[in-house]
């Protein structure tokens, strides 16, 4: 378990508990904190991008080739940012306790 903390598009910062072995968009999604991951992780809506933490972001394994063709589509609608990432790419485990994420703005 890793408690994460998120900036919902509100502003609102919260602290959440993230189980180990999930994806990071299924926590914020069950969160209620307007990530919705319409596909299911399959890096094909954008729905679940968040900005992560300069800090954090360079902790991350890099984005994949999916996950980065993703980012390049959604530029068009909404700021992409080097420390965007796609949620449901980020698999939740105990290195990321502490981690700070904003949520981005809708698609
Ligand atoms: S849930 Fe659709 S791209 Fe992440």
């Amino acid at each position: 378990m890793a408690e994460v903390h998120v900036t919902d598009r509100d502003g609102n910062v919260s602290a959440v508990d993230a189980p180990g072995g999930r994806p990071l968009m299924e926590v914020l999604r069950d969160a209620n904190l307007g990530v919705e991951g319409i596909c299911g992780g399959a890096c094909s809506c954008g729905t679940c991008h968040v900005y992560v933490d300069p800090q954090w972001a360079e902790r991350l394994p890099p984005a994949g080739e999916d996950e980065q063709m993703m980012l390049d589509a959604i530029k068009e609608f909404v700021d992409v940012r080097p420390t965007s990432r796609l949620s449901c790419q980020i698999t939740v485990d105990d290195s990321l306790a502490g981690m700070t994420v904003e949520i981005a703005p809708e698609v």
